[in-house]
């Protein structure tokens, strides 16, 4: 019999649901919220309210594109946190009652968890390889820094992470200073693409062992052009490709040499980025150049399973239900949450 998962993902301000069917993407549909544009970050109350009007469209749209019926699902697979708790609790009340509809088990899912599985997602007739067991992922996205070793699908270890900001909350912040919309990684990564990634030099953080710190970049970025405004008024929008280009470099700069000293440090050669910001096209070049030197192989997801979306949490629910952990109808949503 198949293993068909319906997997939803509502942490943040995307509202997604997927279907993957022993372990092949079957669909995946992504609402994104342009609400918060104007407010220069995600507004929790607008996100929730925004969720609950998406969140039957982009089911029954999943289910429609994978040829499927809500009655032909095994499990349903959910992001249970890290995320807003109005945002989550209205993924997690979806999908405990479609469950309880339908008769079937429900997974909660950690996000990030989800994340570095994105890596094992294939289409059908699509032949992909995928790292094999342990291997090194470095996790980048808007809350999450962190160099975690993966002995096995549900079996992780956490070797080092950020002491301060997240890379993606760096570019989100730095794009913020230069005036640029929310959320700012995409626009930096695009206007990146005409600048010098050399033009300008930042103050580089120096902590040890494999941990991250991403503070003092935005800082030292902020006092750069208040400095160079007081001269030119009109600074930042003559530079802003080479300031983009420039603070890119630093922050992947950071993310590839601890990268490199875990991959010496643990002699694992098999390497993962997944997150929002490896949907970073300066990184992903670094990623797969710093490989060819070093002998890696690197498994990185389509830029469009990089960023939040169903298909990963769906693919986590399958890994999980292979295995037979399902979770209670009285567990709640964790804004907050470290376990599997
Ligand atoms: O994983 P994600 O979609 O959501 C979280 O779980 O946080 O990551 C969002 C982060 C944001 O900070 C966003 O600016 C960043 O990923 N991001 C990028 C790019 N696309 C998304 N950063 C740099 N370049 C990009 N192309
Ligand atoms: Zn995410």
């Amino acid at each position: 019999m198949n293993i068909t998962i319906l997997g939803i993902e509502s942490s943040c301000d995307d509202t997604s649901a997927a279907v993957v069917e022993d372990g092949i993407l079957l669909s995946n549909r992504i609402a994104n919220q342009k609400v918060h544009q104007e407010y220069g970050g995600v507004v929790p109350e607008l996100a929730s309210r925004a969720h609950q009007q998406n969140i039957i469209p982009v089911v029954e749209t999943a289910l429609r594109e994978a040829g499927k019926t809500p009655d032909q699902m095994s499990a349903i697979a959910y992001t249970r946190g890290p995320g807003l708790m109005g945002a989550l609790l209205v993924g997690s009340s979806f999908a405990k009652g479609l469950a309880l509809a339908i008769r079937v088990p429900i997974i909660g899912i950690n996000h990030l968890h989800a994340h570095i599985l994105s890596v094992f997602l294939a289409r059908k007739n699509e032949t992909r390889s995928f790292p094999r067991f342990p291997f090194l992922c470095l996790l980048v996205s808007g809350g999450h820094t962190q160099i975690i070793i993966m002995k096995d699908h549900l079996e992780i270890e956490i070797i080092g992470q950020t002491i301060d900001d997240a890379a993606g909350e760096a570019f989100d912040k730095c794009a913020k200073v230069m005036g640029l919309p929310y959320p700012g990684g995409p626009m930096i990564d695009k206007l990146a693409r005409e600048g010098d990634p050399h033009a300008f030099s930042f103050g580089k953080p120096v902590i040890r062992g494999l941990d991250f710190s991403f503070s003092g970049l935005k800082t030292s970025f902020l006092y750069f052009l208040r400095d160079r405004l007081k001269d030119d008024p009109d600074f930042v929008r003559k530079n802003l490709n080479n300031l983009s280009a420039s603070i890119q470099e630093a922050i992947i700069d950071s993310l590839t040499r601890k990268l490199i000293r875990a991959s010496k440090e643990t002699g694992i050669r098999e390497i993962a980025v997944a997150g929002g910001v490896s949907a970073n096209s300066g990184l992903r070049e670094a990623i797969h150049r710093i490989g060819a030197h070093w002998n890696w192989s690197v498994f990185i997801p389509e830029a469009q399973y990089a960023t939040d979306n169903a298909a990963m949490i769906a693919i986590a629910g399958y890994h999980k239900y292979l295995r037979g952990d399902f979770s209670s109808q009285d567990i709640t949503p964790a804004a907050r949450f470290e376990q599997l």
